[in-house]
């Protein structure tokens, strides 16, 4: 079987940051889950498809071409790689997200990404929805304000526009939308690692992550 560690969390919690760095550490693929939200919800909304129609929605999500390469997106054939990264792109994602048959359309595509010798995943329900079997569960929060200011600073580097006050209302909302959807809401899964980011660095997170990795597959630090 091949081994999975999940990093779930709200949005700018930083676990893509931790689930790039752990996955490179250990040489295992890395999953980033939101992009695949991401990417369902500007495809959707390029073929002009709304809410309420679910059943197009799980169509598009499903049948999407999607290539990740050299560190960049690709949604058929084009490279989408700052399009999926702006603020509007993330909340139309955890709206599309909250839609039963997207999620049902990309359960499969997800767990498909779990190859020897192991994969990184991250998002909101790897541990509780996609793979409940994992060998190690980590939950990554931080204050809505230290995570809105997170977020500003990458925005600004991609240069792209942002608004701290703005960005930290977005959060709030995002994330009352993401914890209080009837599927796979966010939430720590059971035996999960809960670390709280806000006053902790990259470094710091990625250290008490490791040594719950270490004491879980402890042959891959020998
Ligand atoms: O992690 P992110 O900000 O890129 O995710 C964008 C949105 O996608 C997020 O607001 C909720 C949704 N999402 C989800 O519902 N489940 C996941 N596993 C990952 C993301």
């Amino acid at each position: 079987m091949t081994r999975v560690i999940t990093i779930d969390g709200p949005s700018g919690s930083g676990k893509g940051t931790i689930a790039a760095g752990l996955a490179e550490r250990l040489g295992w693929r890395c999953l980033d889950s939101g992009a695949l939200y991401r990417l369902s919800g500007l495809a959707a909304a390029r073929a002009g498809i709304g809410l309420e129609q679910p059943t197009e929605l799980a169509q598009i999500a499903g049948n999407m071409q999607v290539e990740f390469r050299d560190g960049r997106v690709f949604l058929d054939g084009e490279d989408v790689s700052l399009d999926i990264r702006s603020e509007t792109a993330g909340n139309a994602a955890s709206r599309v997200a909250a839609v039963p048959e997207v999620r049902a359309a990309l359960l499969e595509w997800q767990r498909a990404f779990a190859r020897a010798p192991g994969l990184v995943a991250d998002g909101r329900d790897m541990g509780s929805v996609v793979f409940p079997d994992a060998g190690v569960k980590i939950f990554l929060t931080a204050s809505p304000e230290e995570r809105a200011q997170r977020r500003y600073n990458q925005l600004k580097e991609k240069g792209l526009d942002a608004n701290l006050a703005c960005l930290v209302e977005k959060i709030r909302e995002r994330d009352e939308r993401d914890s209080n959807r009837s599927v796979a809401p966010l939430k720590a899964p059971e035996g999960a690692l809960k670390v709280e980011s806000t006053e902790l660095s990259i470094d710091e997170v990625l250290e008490q992550v490791l040594k719950k990795v270490r004491d879980a597959y402890p042959d891959l630090f020998r």
